[in-house]
């Protein structure tokens, strides 16, 4: 075995990898809530950016293949990892109440699980169609894709924004923990910015969460309308 495979089957490699391709998705999540946020200059904007991204061709493809390798090494890094948590605890009783530990932390495994079908369910939704299909097929007057329409649409039934608040409430404090406990797994600690991040993690995570909320919300509401 060479030291680089030994490195990322050990528990600090599985960490470290799991580290970073959070990173990387928590890259995607900023972007592509930026590029949501459009939604807010009106059907134009959204469209013409979403034609845009199409329009990339061969370089959509890239970047859809290396968000999809970093989100398998950190859905495989995080089962793995709670793999190794068990056997080297089998009595998970006796660990319970023993670790200072936020709600979020304790519930890391149950909040990406969510995200994971989360994830499926909008693939399912916005990207194929298989949800909605009659708004998936919409077309604007300059003949793109109306993406503008088709999230409208979607987030004016309850039953499609409901369950999308909820999972981007789990979102926001899954990235409120992954986010300050980045550093500590990278072996980062520091009497100054250490708790400088822990406060400063959830204030993004809380950000980010608020600015996608803000889409549904603001449908639900009217102030976003067809
Ligand atoms: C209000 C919240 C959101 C809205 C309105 C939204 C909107 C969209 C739309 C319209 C698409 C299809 C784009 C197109 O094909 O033109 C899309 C794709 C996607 N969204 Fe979201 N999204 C939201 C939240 C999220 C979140 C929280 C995540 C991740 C955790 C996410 C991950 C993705 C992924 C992976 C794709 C596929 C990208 C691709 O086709 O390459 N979205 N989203």
């Amino acid at each position: 075995m060479t030291a680089l495979t030994s490195f990322f089957t050990s528990s600090i490699g599985k960490k470290f990898l799991m580290a970073v391709s959070g990173v990387g998705l928590i890259g995607f999540i900023i972007a592509h809530l930026i590029g949501n946020l459009l939604i807010f200059g009106g059907q134009e904007a959204l469209n013409a950016y979403a034609k845009g991204l199409h329009d990339l061709g061969g370089l959509l493809w890239v970047a859809r293949i290396g968000l999809i390798t970093i989100f398998v090494v950190h859905v495989g890094a995080a089962i793995a990892l709670t793999r190794d948590n068990r056997a080297a605890r089998p009595d998970s009783y006796q660990s319970k109440g023993t670790v200072k530990a936020s709600l979020a932390s304790k519930n890391m495994g149950l909040s990406g699980s969510f995200i994971l079908l989360f994830v499926i369910g909008h693939l399912l939704h916005f990207t194929w169609g298989v949800i909605q299909p009659e708004s998936h097929t919409l077309i604007d007057a300059q003949g793109r894709h109306d993406v503008y329409s088709m999230v409208v649409t979607g987030f004016s039934n309850l039953a499609v924004s409901i369950p999308y608040i909820f999972s981007l409430i789990l979102l926001g404090a899954h990235l409120s923990h992954a986010m300050s406990s980045f550093f500590q797994t990278l072996g980062f600690n520091h009497p100054t910015y250490t708790p400088l991040i822990n406060k400063g993690a959830p204030v993004l995570a809380m950000a980010i969460t608020i600015g996608y909320l803000a889409i549904p919300v603001s449908v639900i509401c009217k102030i976003i309308t067809l």
